[in-house]
């Protein structure tokens, strides 16, 4: 096990350096499964979901060159088999390998996926496409099979009962060789898919509208190899703000596609917080008084779910009472009782979390429960005065690359030692 320390209450100045978005490239190696020959992604970020993904693609045959953050994924060796159960439910993205794998093959037997326990995550969506492109799922054991019988998958129209990015994509995974057109009505409109359409179209594929509520697709005989830019990490990105917001003596995030994060900034010039934006970096100073504002995620381009933890340790600083409101996790709090084990003044009161400031944090042992919950730790770790222990880091590295080496260049004193 892992654990991180920090002696908080540090300024933190300087630069940061966003990398690839996590939540991007997880649905991009897979779908190189769908390609005919070699396609190169730059912008790799350097966390253990891409390792994972990447011994997955491995052991299906596929040869994979590393350097620097660049991936050069050779597909042409690929045999579908049954895919290994330890990595594949190490990450909920494995379920992109469900889409290409019936993309390209017409069958697929993956292990359930796993991921952050952020309450009940079920792929209903996912299935509802499968099968009405032609797709039959048998459970066995703890794996789904969905195969066709042996018929090419054909287009359907789906409407989208919930906004899905996973589902979302998976479609498009599905379809883009499938016989005919495929119309997914009330998609989600996250830049990710945006960037999966890129790289699909860029090997061959006819989708459009990706980015809007309706992704039209028509089918493809065959895709041919590309090579692929990843967009910037926005929640990478709006992590870094946020802290920067919290307890920065003047931090430069570069690398942020600011469309990316409108719906996260302006809550941010609602407390007050003073921002320098450019067309690709933020540049944020700490402010002495912040005011307290309520927050209420919804699907993009709205206030993203995976920032409603990590700008909580920034709430807390400001004055006065707030509320946030996660419509599509509710139970997206565990962070909530790790945060007043650090003297702030936060609760879940039904589905919503109250909070109350300003609160001077203070250090203490805490436990990362999920990818998000543990940044906004780490956050408030470097907040704290005294000593912070944060156990479960494994979760934060499934994420955030380099979070160490980012967070000591702006002169944090933090560790991350083997238990
Ligand atoms: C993606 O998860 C992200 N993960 C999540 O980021 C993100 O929080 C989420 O989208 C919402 O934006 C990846 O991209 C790998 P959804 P995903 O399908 O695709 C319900 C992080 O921290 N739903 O958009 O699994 C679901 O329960 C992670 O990086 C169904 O009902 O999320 C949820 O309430 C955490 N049936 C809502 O839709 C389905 O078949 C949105 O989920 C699928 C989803």
């Amino acid at each position: 096990m892992k654990k991180i320390v920090i002696n908080g209450g540090r300024p933190l100045k300087g630069e940061v350096t966003i990398n690839g978005a996590k939540n991007s490239v997880v649905a991009l190696i897979p779908a190189v499964i769908l390609a005919d020959d070699i396609v190169t992604l730059d912008g790799v970020p350097a966390i253990s979901d891409v390792d994972s993904l990447i011994d997955i693609m491995e052991a299906m045959g596929a040869k994979v060159k590393r350097s620097e953050d660049s991936l050069e994924i050779d597909p042409r060796g690929l045999k579908n088999m049954p895919m290994p159960y330890g990595k594949i439910n190490s990450l909920r993205a494995s379920y992109y390998f469900y889409g290409s794998l019936l993309g390209r093959y017409g069958e697929a037997t993956v292990g359930l996926p796993g991921g952050c326990d952020l309450g009940p995550r079920p792929i209903d969506l996912h299935l509802k496409a499968f099968e009405a492109m032609g797709a039959r799922m048998t459970m066995s054991g703890n794996a789904m099979h969905l195969a066709t019988g042996g018929q090419p998958l054909k287009g359907a129209s789906i409407y989208m009962d919930t906004v899905s990015v996973g589902a979302t994509i998976n479609t498009m995974l599905a379809a883009v060789k499938a016989k005919g057109r495929t119309i997914i009505e009330n998609a989600a409109r996250e830049p990710e898919i945006i960037d999966v359409a890129t790289l699909l179209n860029n090997m061959g594929a006819h989708i459009r509208g990706a980015g809007t509520d309706i992704i039209t697709i028509e089918g493809v005989e065959r895709l041919h190899g590309t090579r692929h830019q990843v967009i910037p990490d926005r929640i990478e990105a709006g992590t870094y703000i946020a802290l920067a917001a919290a307890i920065g003596h003047g931090i430069q995030i570069s690398n942020v596609l600011y469309e990316h994060l409108e719906g996260f900034i302006a809550k941010l010039e609602e407390m007050g917080v003073r921002m320098t934006v450019s067309e690709d970096s933020v540049f944020v100073e700490k402010q002495e008084s912040l005011r307290a504002i309520h927050i209420k995620t919804s699907p993009y381009p709205g206030f993203a779910t995976d920032l409603q933890q990590p700008i909580t340790p920034l709430l807390l600083t400001a004055e006065g009472h707030g509320k946030i409101i996660d419509t599509i996790y509710e139970k997206r709090v565990n962070h909530v009782a790790e945060l007043a084990k650090m003297a702030g003044r936060i609760a879940t009161k039904g589905d919503q979390i109250v909070y109350e400031g300003p609160n001077q944090l203070q250090g203490a042992s805490v436990k990362a429960t999920d990818l998000r919950a543990g940044a906004a730790l780490v956050i408030a770790g470097l907040m704290a005065e005294g000593r912070t222990e944060i156990t479960n880091v494994e979760f934060i590295l499934r994420g955030y690359s380099n979070i160490i080496e980012k967070l000591t260049s702006l002169g944090a004193d933090i560790q991350l030692i083997e238990e």
